[in-house]
C-alpha cells in the first residue's frame, strides 16, 4: 500500500472484480462492528462495497502511521468517518464496483466516484444546483447534457465530503465549472452559506480540486480544503 508524502492527496481505487467475495477478503482489515454494519444492508453489493471501503481507508492510515493505528473508525455528527487520534482526514467513495479513497495529512478531503447510468431526466434533476450550473448545463446539446451533470455531480460531492456535512450543506451554497477540465472546478462559494464554515468556503482558489481519471463508465471527482496541494493517484489490489 503506497504511503502518502507530506503536502499531498493520496487518492487510491479499488476495482471489485467478483464482488461476493470481498466481504471475506475484507475481515482482516475491518472491525467487527463494520461487520455488522455491512450484514444489515440488504444486498450484498453493498455491504461488500462498505467492507471493501473501510478496509482500504485502513490500510492506508495503518501504511501512513503503522500497524497499531486504525483501530476503530468513528463517526462525525454528520456521519464522516474519521479515525481518533489521527490528524490526517480521508474520504470514502463506492459505486458500481469501484471503490476509492482519498487520503490527505494536512486538509481536509472529500471524493467521490459514480457509476453512470443512462438519466434520461438530467435536464429536471440541474433544477436542485447552483444557477450558474443549471444555466451552464441547460445551454448544453443534449448528447453532452448527461456527461456534464454527472461531472458537476461528483465534484459537488467532493466538495461536500470534504466539509463532512453532508446534505446538511446545501446544493446552491456553491458552485463548480461543469466543463471538460480537470481541476481548478471550484467556481463559487457562497459566504455564510453554511453557518460556521463560511471563512473555508469563501474562495474555491483556497482548494484543490481534480477529476481522477479511472475505468470507462465511472466519474470520479476530489477536492481538498488546501491549494496547490500534489495528487498521487494509485490503484490497489
Ligand atoms: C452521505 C453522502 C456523503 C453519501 O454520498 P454518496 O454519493 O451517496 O455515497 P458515497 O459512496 O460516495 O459515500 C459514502 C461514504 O461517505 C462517507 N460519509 C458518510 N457521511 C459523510 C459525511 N457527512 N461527510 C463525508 N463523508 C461521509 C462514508 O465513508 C460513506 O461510506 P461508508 O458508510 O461505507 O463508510 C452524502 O453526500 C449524500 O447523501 N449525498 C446524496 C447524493 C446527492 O444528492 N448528491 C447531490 C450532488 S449534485
Amino acid at each position: 500500500m503506497p504511503n502518502a508524502p507530506e503536502k499531498s492527496i493520496l487518492c487510491v481505487g479499488l476495482e471489485l472484480e467478483n464482488i461476493a467475495e470481498w466481504p471475506s477478503q475484507c475481515a482482516a482489515h475491518t472491525t467487527p462492528q463494520e461487520q455488522q454494519e455491512a450484514g444489515r444492508y440488504a444486498h450484498m453489493e453493498d455491504s461488500a462495497r462498505h467492507l471493501a471501503g473501510r478496509a482500504l481507508a485502513r490500510r492506508l492510515l495503518r501504511a501512513a502511521y503503522g500497524q497499531d493505528s486504525a483501530v476503530v473508525f468513528a463517526r462525525s455528527p454528520y456521519g464522516k468517518p474519521f479515525c481518533p487520534g489521527v490528524s490526517a482526514d480521508f474520504s470514502i467513495s463506492h459505486s458500481g464496483c469501484m471503490v476509492w479513497v482519498a487520503f490527505c495529512r494536512c486538509a481536509r478531503v472529500g471524493i467521490d466516484v459514480e457509476r453512470m447510468r443512462p438519466l434520461p431526466d438530467a435536464a429536471e434533476l440541474t433544477s436542485q444546483l447552483h444557477p450558474q450550473e443549471q444555466k451552464d448545463l441547460l445551454s448544453l446539446p443534449p448528447a453532452e447534457l448527461q456527461r456534464a451533470f454527472y461531472r458537476c455531480w461528483t465534484r459537488k460531492e467532493a466538495v461536500i465530503k470534504a466539509v463532512g456535512m453532508g446534505l446538511s450543506m446545501p446544493l446552491q451554497s456553491f458552485s463548480v465549472h461543469t466543463g471538460p477540465q480537470e481541476s481548478g472546478w471550484i467556481a463559487s462559494f457562497t459566504a455564510n452559506a453554511v453557518q460556521g464554515t463560511a471563512a473555508m468556503l469563501e474562495d474555491g482558489g483556497l482548494w484543490t480540486s481534480r477529476d481522477i481519471r479511472t475505468t470507462d463508465g465511472y466519474q470520479c471527482s476530489m477536492a481538498a480544503q488546501s491549494p496547490c496541494l500534489d495528487v498521487v493517484v494509485r490503484l490497489a489490489c
